[in-house]
């Protein structure tokens, strides 16, 4: 991000982002699909052998995929939604792992026909209703079990998942009875691998190796038991800086990331994979939005633009900051509540934040807006959902 001439340039390649803006009716997010592509290209290099499976949830914009699954990665899923998406943007189904909490009946039918590359079980009941629904289907499914380890890491906690309260993954004192359950089904199921998930917006990684330790060695023991277990997969999680675009900090965290993890998994001679979704694409997305009123009160200035929570929730939900800027430069500052139009007082993007002084009809880049962005906007006060613009 960086003022040229007074207007605001985006992205590694410097993209001016106010010709966007020329025939502007409502919000727009805006993807760089060169920046997703070398964030691609970065992961995978440091995570040399690993397969990068981008988690849809983050960024469903089909041309983002289409973007990744060109530069070489699957796509980690949750919904039938998304398996849809995913194949209509180019993904195949050997492509696609599937995971999520609540799958239906219906939903497992369709990945067992589509012959869906692997689904990555949470609990003992959904794999008993695999076993059940590919027995009757006539098919084997490859499931891999998503194991919690019970161990917790520093992040909101609405994003951790990696605890035994957290309704995600399976405690590992339950391995007996889907030992069972797999050798009940043994016509119907194959125990392919074994998966892992910690949480998002991970930026330091004690947890994560005390998991993968024990994960590990959970791995050998069903190993030995299940022969056809062949995969590990380290989930996703990896953080990023939102406070300041420090790429060079998430260099060296990604590097520690990708040494703890090859230091740890790498004698287990098995494949590798990993579902990455916001390190990818968070910096690559923009959020412009206008200014619609300035609202001083005795005590405030509110900057009241025409995008909120309805169309980035993360401010409101996980109190989470992202960084403003007007894409017009100004010299003098003010200090303001960056708000949206939304009838709730919880919609707000920033609170007594410091910015260049703008007028009625300004343009603002809210940055770092590409992962859980348009992925999580409503239509609430049936407001409009925003443009999405892929450069
Ligand atoms: N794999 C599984 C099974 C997941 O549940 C998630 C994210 C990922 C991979 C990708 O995690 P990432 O690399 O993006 O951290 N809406 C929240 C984030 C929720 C993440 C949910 N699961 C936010 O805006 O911060």
């Amino acid at each position: 991000m960086e003022y040229i001439n007074n207007e605001l340039h985006f992205g590694p390649d410097k993209k001016n982002l106010m010709s966007l803006c020329a025939n502007y009716i409502r919000p727009i997010y805006v993807y760089d699909l060169d920046f997703i592509r070398s964030r691609f290209n970065q992961m995978a290099s440091a995570l040399d052998g690993v397969r990068l499976y981008f988690a849809v949830k983050a960024n469903p914009n089909p041309q983002v995929l289409q973007c990744l699954k060109m530069a070489g990665a699957g796509a980690d899923v949750v919904s039938l939604g998304e398996i849809k998406r995913a194949l209509e943007s180019g993904f195949l189904p050997e492509d696609i792992v599937y995971s999520g909490v609540g799958k239906t009946r219906h939903e497992i039918t369709e990945a067992l026909k589509l012959g869906i590359f692997q689904i990555n079980v949470e609990s003992l009941p959904e794999l008993e209703r695999i076993g059940e629904i590919a027995k009757a289907l006539g098919k084997k499914a490859c499931v891999a079990l998503r194991l919690n380890p019970d161990v917790s890491i520093q992040t909101h906690p609405y994003i951790a998942t990696g605890l035994r309260d957290n309704k995600f993954g399976m405690e590992l004192s339950l391995l007996p009875d889907l030992s069972s359950c797999l050798k009940r089904h043994g016509d119907s199921l194959e125990l392919v691998g074994v998966s892992l998930h910690l949480g998002s917006q991970m930026l330091e990684f004690s947890g994560y190796q005390e998991a993968l330790i024990k994960l590990k060695n959970e791995f050998i023991k069903l190993k030995k038991e299940f022969p056809t277990l062949k995969r590990f997969d380290f989930g996703g999680g990896l953080g990023v800086v939102y406070e300041k675009l420090d790429l060079e900090l998430e260099s060296r965290l990604l590097n520690e990331y990708a040494g703890i993890t090859k230091g740890i998994l790498g004698d287990l001679n098995c494949e590798l994979q990993s579902e990455p979704g916001r390190w990818l694409v968070a910096h690559a997305g923009v959020l412009l939005t206008q200014v619609q009123y300035i609202k001083k009160t005795s005590v405030k200035t509110f900057v009241i633009v025409d995008s909120g929570m309805n169309h980035l929730i993360r401010p409101s939900l996980y109190e989470a900051e992202h960084r403003i800027l007007p894409l017009q430069e100004g010299q003098n500052k003010i200090t303001c509540d960056v708000v949206g139009p939304i009838c709730e007082s919880s919609d707000f993007f920033l609170k007594d934040y410091q910015m260049a002084v703008v007028r009625e009809g300004d343009f603002l880049a809210v940055l770092d807006s590409g992962a859980y962005g348009y992925s999580m906007a409503s239509t609430y006060n049936l407001q409009e959902l925003p443009l999405e613009v892929c450069i």
